[in-house]
Parts: structure tokens; C-alpha cells; sequence
């Protein structure tokens, strides 16, 4: 048997630093943030997604009594995305939570919303940009999502 290593590559920066682009899409993730329907869990979370023409498309998780029956935000963008332009590609995402304080807090997608994210960048044919809000300040940014799930299901 041999043991074999995943290297991830990823970069992390202050939010000020971001290109413009990402930058309005972290700004969007956060204004995101008010549609959230979070009463049993208290973190609210916002995602924005990049299309391939420029519309930026948002999302914020949404929580039910049956608890299963809740969306990640990142799902409720991705699948609006689908839904209403299902001829643009999907560019980018970026997610940013706050806990019950009102504070920015980190957040990562979800095993589900990971896999979605695979075949959103599958679709695309191209790799996917994620960006996530570690604290007030930071970020990191994903080139790919090979980067968050390196084995991931595929038909
Ligand atoms: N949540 C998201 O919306 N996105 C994530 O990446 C992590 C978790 C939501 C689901 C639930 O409404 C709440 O956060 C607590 O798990």
C-alpha cells in the first residue's frame, strides 16, 4: 500500500483586497444575509452567485419547522440560478454568515451544497470560483471546487 497526499491550494486575503469583481459579490453574499429565514438556528447565511452574464443572483438559507425540509443558502441561489438562467454558466459563488450576535462568522458549504456545487461546475465546464467569509475581515478563495471536496460523486 502506498500513502498518497492531496495538496489544496487556495488564497486568503482581507475583503478590501479582493479584485472588484469578488469583492461585489462578497458585498452582495452579505446583503444577502437579510432574507434569511433562520429561527431555529439563529445563523443566518447569505450566498451570491456570478453568472456568466454579469447578473449576480442571491440567496439566504431558509429554515422549517420539519427541519429537513430547510435549504443551505448556497441551494437556494444555485437552483434559483438554474431555474431562472439556465443558459448562463455559473462563474462564481460567494457565502458569508452571521451568528446570533449580528457578528460575521465563517461558514464553508455543506456536503450537499458541495455536491451541487460540483455539478454546477461540471455544467459549466469550467472551474468554480468560491469565496468564503472566514471573520469581519477575511476571505478565502477557492479556485475549483476539486479544492473543498477532491473526491466528489459523478455520473
Ligand atoms: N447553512 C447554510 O445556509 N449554508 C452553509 O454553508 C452552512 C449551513 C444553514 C443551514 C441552516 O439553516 C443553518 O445554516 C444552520 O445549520
Amino acid at each position: 500500500m502506498k500513502a498518497e497526499t492531496i495538496t489544496i491550494n487556495y488564497s486568503q486575503c482581507a475583503i478590501s483586497e479582493l479584485e472588484a469583481v469578488d469583492g461585489n459579490l462578497i458585498k452582495e453574499s452579505q446583503n444577502a444575509i437579510e432574507g434569511s429565514y433562520s429561527p431555529y438556528s439563529k445563523f443566518r447565511v447569505g450566498a451570491a452567485v456570478l453568472l456568466s452574464n454579469g447578473e449576480i443572483v442571491r440567496g439566504a438559507n431558509q429554515e422549517n419547522c420539519a427541519y429537513p425540509s430547510g435549504m443551505c443558502a448556497e441551494r437556494v441561489a444555485l437552483y434559483y440560478a438554474g431555474a431562472n438562467y439556465k443558459n448562463n454558466d455559473v462563474i462564481a459563488i460567494a457565502v458569508t454568515a452571521k451568528n446570533e450576535k449580528g457578528e460575521f462568522t465563517e461558514v464553508y458549504p455543506c456536503g450537499s451544497c458541495l455536491q451541487v456545487l460540483q455539478e454546477t461546475q461540471s455544467r459549466a465546464k469550467q472551474k468554480l470560483r468560491i469565496i468564503v467569509q472566514k471573520d469581519t475581515e477575511l476571505v478565502q478563495i477557492f479556485n475549483g471546487i476539486e479544492s473543498l471536496m477532491p473526491f466528489s460523486f459523478n455520473l
